[in-house]
């Protein structure tokens, strides 16, 4: 069993990576909305990763004989205003997401949880390589995206993410 505090953020983590990929769908259908159907497959493949991560922390929790509790998932409702917006918004999410991960850690490093530590290492590494994502999709764009032509070609190569498991397995 887990400490109480360490379980119930760890089940509001999960709300918040469902979230993640609630949001990440809502920039998706944005961009293919817009004719951009490369974003758009790229923050299709990252809403399929933030399901991931979701389901990593709920099979944490049922491995540790912990119980789920599944919370309503908000709505996404942040208005995309450019091609840019949307990047820029996925850079503050990650960001956000970060911290809320780096609060686990604190928590569980308080009260001496190095099981959950360990396990939370995974996230920690994943979270700068999500950052660092976001970031050079961001100069990407910005150094390509706003002439027509390096769009095309920007939106050309974002199409050819595919999806692949994640790395832990539990
Ligand atoms: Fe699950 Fe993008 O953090």
């Amino acid at each position: 069993m887990l400490n109480e505090n360490v379980a119930s953020l760890i089940n509001q983590q999960i709300n918040k990576e469902f979230y993640s990929a609630y949001l990440y769908l809502d920039m998706s259908n944005y961009y293919i909305e817009s004719g951009l159907d490369g974003f758009g497959n790229w923050f299709k493949v990252q809403a399929q990763e933030e399901r991931d991560h979701a389901m990593l922390f709920l099979q944490y929790l049922q491995n540790n004989g912990e119980k789920v509790t599944l919370g309503e998932i908000t709505a996404p409702n942040i208005p995309f205003t450019s091609f840019l917006s949307p990047l820029q918004e996925s850079l503050k999410h990650e960001q956000f997401v970060t911290a809320s991960i780096n609060n686990i850690y604190d928590e569980a490093s308080r009260i001496k949880d190095y099981r959950t530590m360990q396990f939370l290492d995974w996230f920690i590494k994943e979270q700068g390589e999500e950052e660092k994502n976001a970031e050079d999709l961001i100069l990407k764009y910005n150094v390509f995206g706003t002439d027509a032509k390096g769009l095309y070609m920007l939106n050309s190569e974002l199409g050819t993410r595919v999806y692949a498991p994640p790395s832990l397995v539990l």
